[in-house]
């Protein structure tokens, strides 16, 4: 007995590193297909450090479109590493004007960090619709539950600029004016469905590139 507690300690120790190392990470391999439980993993010998390293979000987006806003993100589609660890990125640059229009996450909650500029943002509650929004200046973090309708307007005099983070590694992105209007559902459903007038409709169509 006196020997048997020390052999089991170190056996149990053996069993839980091996265990360890098979959980440690599991890099996307982006050649499979995406499931509910993320991609297959990578084998070990074709992951390397830059597979935990993104350098994608150093560089502002291209605001030059009609949000006047880019968001550029580091899902797993651009960072496999982040696969199976429930987290992921992304970096928004907002110009004079700029607005991340009204849109949800189907699959993460976001924390929202203001790097540089002033940003009003909210979000609207399923239940009840209630509003929460305020105006966020540089160190100014918000969260945007999962799933729930937000924007971010850049509300300030100058450019801004915000990282915001992801609780997995595939958020989803819909923007309502785009899932609205950007498509070709035909204009008569869309005016039963949304009771906005056929001229409305029309011209978001025009404006956002749907047709119908
Ligand atoms: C930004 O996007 C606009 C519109 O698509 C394009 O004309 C312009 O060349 C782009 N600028 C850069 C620096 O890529």
């Amino acid at each position: 007995m006196k020997m048997f507690l020390p052999i089991l300690f170190i056996f149990c120790l053996s069993f839980s590193a091996s265990y360890a190392s098979v959980q440690d990470f599991c890099v996307a391999d982006l050649s499979m297909s995406d499931g509910p439980a993320g991609y297959p993993c990578k084998k070990v010998s074709g992951v390397s450090v830059d597979s935990f390293v993104y350098s994608g979000l150093g560089t502002a987006g291209n605001t030059t479109n009609i949000i006047k806003a880019a968001v550029t993100p580091a899902f797993v589609a651009q960072f496999p590493g982040v696969n199976g660890l429930g987290i992921s990125a992304a970096r928004l640059d907002l110009a004079v004007g700029g607005v991340i229009p009204m849109h949800t996450h189907p699959g993460a909650s976001e924390i929202l960090f203001i790097i540089e500029g002033t940003i009003c943002a909210g979000f609207i509650s399923s239940s009840a619709n209630i509003v929460y929004f305020k105006t966020l200046n540089k160190g100014d973090i918000m969260i945007f539950p999962q799933g729930l309708l937000h924007f971010q307007i850049n509300s300030g005099k100058g450019s801004a600029l915000a990282f915001v983070s992801f609780s997995s590694p595939n958020p989803g992105l819909q923007i309502l004016d785009f899932a609205l209007f950007a498509n070709n559902l035909p204009t008569e459903l869309v005016t039963t469905t949304t009771f906005l007038d056929a001229a409305q409709v029309k011209k978001l169509k025009g404006v956002l590139g749907g047709t119908g």
